[in-house]
């Protein structure tokens, strides 16, 4: 399915769950309509309240099916799973029903080992810097980082994920109508990337 994204990787607390909810909310901010689809049974499941894309509990194998049917079935529509670490098999089964996949890592070299390996499973996937610093100096270590351990992988990588604080508002059960400026900023911005790579026309 070309309008399905998959967040996978097996390490936990690369920032799976948040780049759905930032995906989705960045989707909506572009005036797209998305689902963030929720696998991860340790999770609890968000309402959609005010928000701009609706979180849905695809937790069992039923619930996950019928979901990907109703996605199929409209379109315009664009899903997003957000998949939890340490579960190859799932990552493998979201892998091959994606359009894209998106493997999220941090600025550590444990994150950075572990993406290598999962880029290296998933020939089609893109790794996402996660958490990325926004402080100059840190940013220009972070890439040093980047330049030494990635190296042959550098050209699977997307443009980094800045670290804001506002994000967790998006996990949040209830989330607030409105979000700050640089929240927004950093999600359309990831949102026009993923396009970008699905080839799927702004507002398209
Ligand atoms: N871009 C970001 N800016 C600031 N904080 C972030 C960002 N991305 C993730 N975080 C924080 O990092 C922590 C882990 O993120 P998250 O829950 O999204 O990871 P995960 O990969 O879904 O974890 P798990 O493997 O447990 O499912 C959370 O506290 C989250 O708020
Ligand atoms: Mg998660």
């Amino acid at each position: 399915m070309k309008r399905l994204i998959c967040v996978i990787g097996n390490k936990g607390g690369t920032g799976k769950t948040s780049i759905t909810h930032m995906l989705c909310h960045g989707f909506g901010l572009l005036g797209m309509r998305s689902i963030a689809v929720l696998t991860d049974a340790a999770r609890e499941p968000l309402s959609r309240g005010d928000r701009r894309y609706t979180p849905l509990d695809g937790r069992t194998p039923d619930k996950l099916e019928k979901i990907i049917a109703k996605l199929d079935s409209m379109p315009e529509w664009l899903g997003v799973i957000d998949g939890g670490g340490n579960r190859p098999e799932m990552d493998h089964q979201f892998y091959e029903m994606s359009g894209l996949a998106l493997l999220p890592f941090r600025d550590s070299h444990e994150d950075i080992r572990t993406v290598r390996n999962d880029l290296e499973v998933f020939p089609r996937a893109y790794g996402i810097p996660s958490q990325w610093p926004t402080n100059p100096w840190q940013q220009m270590a972070a890439e040093r980082t980047l330049d030494e351990l990635m190296q042959d992988f550098r050209p699977r990588l997307l443009e980094p994920v800045y670290s804001v604080s506002a994000s967790k508002l998006l996990l949040q059960t209830d989330a607030p109508s409105s979000m700050p400026t640089m929240l927004n900023n950093v999600c359309r911005g990831l949102a026009r990337q993923v396009l970008d790579r699905l080839k799927i026309p702004e507002h398209g």
